[in-house]
């Protein structure tokens, strides 16, 4: 069986690019490599402090040449956890993505999920490359719009999938059609969009959204187009 690798990547920071792939991972059933150095990383909203460890299971790995073994918790996605000092010791595109695809290989699962440094990093140009697709989160708001346009321009050939993220309950016309002429002539495509909801920036549980059985009344709709965006994912991956 192939692994395939599952990118979150954005042009722009703050999009929601980190929510979605701790989700996506948990309901994956996918080990979360998370390369995002800076705070607010996948890294933090699990629970794992840098501080209190002795080892960084990511740069070591990379150093040695050896497979990491992602680190397990109660319903949150397993985790090869990111460091601060990987901002500046991050291997170059290349050999990121030859990397994660032979961790992917050794750990056999059906899926991994790669999280990103908002606005690009080589290690992330090594992420999209190694990935069979590329979510895209996208606030309909005109600059995250923009910067996602600049990214279909630039990488169509890539396996993009554009997902509003944060959308209000009542969306902006114009916005949605603006999505729709980006891809328009290309062959990304986009999913369902994942609405906004009240209390997620301010949550502290470490669990996974989509682990809550049931989902809480205000979470229900985010919870639904979760398990949409996942599908969605399968489709486009042939699974
Ligand atoms: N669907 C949503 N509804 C409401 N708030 C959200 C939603 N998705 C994400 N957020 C909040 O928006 C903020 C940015 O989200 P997140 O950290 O996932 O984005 P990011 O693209 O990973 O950011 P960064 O570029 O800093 O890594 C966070 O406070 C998060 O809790
Ligand atoms: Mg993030």
């Amino acid at each position: 069986m192939k692994t395939r690798i599952v990118t979150v990547a954005a042009r722009k920071g703050g999009v929601g690019k980190t929510t979605l792939a701790y989700e996506v991972a948990w309901l994956l059933g996918a080990p979360l490599v998370d390369l995002e150095f800076d705070d607010g990383s996948a890294t933090r909203m699990w629970g794992y402090r840098h501080e209190d460890r002795m080892r960084a299971p990511l740069l070591d790995a990379l150093e040695r040449g050896t497979t990491p073994r992602p680190i397990s918790g109660y319903h949150k996605p397993d985790l090869v956890p990111c460091h601060p000092d990987f901002q500046l010791n991050q291997p170059p595109a290349e050999e990121m993505a030859d990397t994660l695809t032979r961790w992917a290989q050794e750990w056999g699962t059906e899926y991994v999920v790669v999280d990103t440094h908002g606005g690009g990093s080589p290690s992330g140009d090594g992420a999209l490359a190694a990935a069979a697709a590329v979510v895209v989160p996208t606030p309909l708001k005109t600059k995250d719009l923009n910067a996602t346009e600049g990214m279909v321009r630039e990488m169509p050939d890539y396996p993009l999938i554009l997902v509003p993220s944060m959308v209000p309950r009542v969306p902006g016309a114009a916005e949605i059609r603006r999505i729709g002429s980006i891809v328009q002539g290309t062959p990304v495509v986009v999913a369902e969009p994942v609405p906004y909801v009240r209390g997620i920036e301010t949550r502290k549980k470490r669990v996974a959204i989509t682990s809550e059985d049931p989902p809480t009344k205000a979470n229900s709709e985010f919870v639904a187009a979760l398990h949409s965006l996942v599908s969605y994912i399968k489709v486009r991956t042939d699974a």
